[in-house]
């Protein structure tokens, strides 16, 4: 039995235990953005699986199109855009087909696409996924259906995700929700919100549920998971005295042990709010990844004040000197922004110096898009020219390629853990995987199965992959 039919069998089993089974209905839904948004996918999953419907990963096969969408950058709505375009011609074919907007685009897209251009016929924001069904229904009666409100408390905790990716090794889970962050460039804290903690008895639940489903590895999200943070208030103040607070390294430490045999990782840190505390929690137990994502965005403190990152330069070397103190071998992460607002050929020059000191092992990288609504789009000119913000991510991508490469070249001749994932993009006769610290190894198959940890000799490198060839199971997960 395909793991399709898996999913499908069970969410046809939630539908008819709670007494309300339709037809089967199918629904194709497509995810874009960041790790967040994704993992949104399978709670919409999971919400309308209550109502009946199966996940399809055929257009022409499905009755309902949702489209999960991103903000960050211009160009990810415009990719949107196009998709939508292509998505109608489905509907001359099916003129049942309910087509949707999910996700970070929702407000914006409720004027153009919904009510202007009429291209589709639902529009949901992050917070409220839990109307999808009534929003359907009026879908169905041939109403614009639109819900686009923003929530200070919801945070799905209660609904059980339906797993959508395929491998059933990786598990993600969302511990808290929006951002209260205000970064000028950014455009997250308008699309999902206030910063909100999701209660951590309900995570480690799903944890341990994941690690039972023999997930292998499991992955907190959050815009800023150093400011998680259950039953204490903004200010410090304790909510509730009956029972225990929890900060980030405490959620972590609860999610560690639940799942000794997985992998723990996390995504975004903030170099405002990373604290010692974290560090250490990650170096006590083994199956904390030592890897650490923590976007500096510049290198320039006067950038990175006008971007509201709430540190400086120095603050940001001193979390790298804490990182290496306290787990030599953690691997760092970075995203860097080039061309924002005023910023001197000296300023990117900063960023480039401060890449140079850090040596990261990897980089997301872009050149600045002004957001619609944001502090940088009201009190700022964009007045970098593409050019130049393009050619400064240029030399950005150039200086990380280097290092990437660098890093990979060290680790030739080495041997690490591996969590295998998949069969290699290239050749059947290949399976691949990441290490502790994230980097792709891809090896021969031989009999060794997806979900297992093996140790792989490493023998050559490009700068994005390690090649090697397993030498045995290993008995830890990192
Ligand atoms: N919460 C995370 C980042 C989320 S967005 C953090 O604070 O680090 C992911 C990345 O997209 C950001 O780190 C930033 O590098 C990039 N990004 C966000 N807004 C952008 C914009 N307007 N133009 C270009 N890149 C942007
Ligand atoms: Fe955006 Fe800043 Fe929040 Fe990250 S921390 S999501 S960059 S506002
Ligand atoms: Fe994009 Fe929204 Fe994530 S804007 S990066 S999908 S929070």
């Amino acid at each position: 039995m395909t793991e399709d039919k898996i999913i499908d069998d069970a969410t046809e089993t939630i539908a008819q235990s709670e007494g309300k089974v339709k037809p089967s209905r199918k629904l194709y839904i497509e995810s874009y953005g960041c790790q967040m948004n994704f993992a949104d996918s399978e709670i919409v999953a999971s919400i309308l699986a209550k109502e009946g419907f199966t996940t399809t990963k055929s257009v022409t096969d499905a009755d309902v199109i949702f489209l999960n969408t991103c903000s960050i950058r211009e160009k990810a709505e415009l990719t949107v855009r196009n998709r939508i375009k292509g998505f109608r011609k489905n509907k001359l074919k099916n003129r049942d087909l309910i087509i949707g907007v999910l996700g970070c685009m929702a407000e914006r897209m409720k004027k153009t696409l919904l009510e202007e251009e009429k291209l589709v016929d639902l529009v949901v924001g992050p917070d409220a996924y839990r109307d999808l069904p009534n929003l359907l229904t009026e879908a169905e009666g041939g109403q614009k259906a639109v819900n686009v409100l923003l929530s200070r408390d919801e945070t799905y905790a209660d609904v059980s995700p339906v797993r959508l990716d395929k491998n059933g090794v990786s598990g993600f889970i969302s511990i808290t929700r929006g951002c209260d962050n205000m970064c000028s460039f950014c455009v997250v804290p308008f699309t999902r919100g206030r910063e909100r903690s999701r209660n951590p008895l309900s995570i480690v639940a799903e944890a341990k549920d994941l690690c039972a489903k023999g997930y292998k590895e499991v992955t907190l999200l959050g815009q800023n998971v150093d400011s998680y943070r259950w039953n204490i208030t903004n200010k410090g103040d304790v909510v509730d005295p009956s029972i225990p607070t929890t900060n980030f390294a405490q959620l972590m430490a609860m999610v560690a042990e639940v799942a000794p045999d997985m992998r723990i990782r996390f995504s975004t840190s903030h170099p405002k709010d990373m604290t010692d505390e974290v560090l250490h929690t990650m170096a006590k137990y083994n199956n904390i990844c030592k890897y650490i994502h923590l976007p500096v965005q510049s290198g320039s403190t006067e950038v990175l004040t006008r971007m509201n990152r709430g540190y400086s330069r120095e603050w940001y070397f001193d979390r790298i000197k804490a990182i290496r103190r306290i787990m030599p071998n953690c691997a760092i992460s970075t995203d860097v922004i080039t061309g924002f607002c005023s910023e001197t050929e000296e300023q990117h020059e900063e960023t480039l110096s401060l890449m140079e000191e850090i040596r990261y092992h990897f980089a997301y990288m872009f050149f600045y898009s002004e957001r619609p609504k944001t502090l940088a789009e009201r009190k700022f000119e964009d007045d970098i020219p593409l050019e130049t913000k393009k050619r400064r991510l240029q030399d950005v991508i150039d200086l990380q390629q280097k290092h990437s490469h660098d890093f990979n070249r060290d680790m030739v001749g080495k041997s690490t853990v591996v969590l295998i994932e998949k069969l290699s993009k290239k050749s059947d006769e290949f399976l691949c995987g990441r290490n502790d610290q994230n980097v792709m190894v891809v090896f021969p198959k031989e009999d060794y199965q997806i979900g297992q940890y093996v140790k792989v000799k490493v023998e050559d490198c490009s700068s994005a992959t390690l090649l090697g060839k397993v030498t045995g199971i290993s008995t830890t997960a990192c």
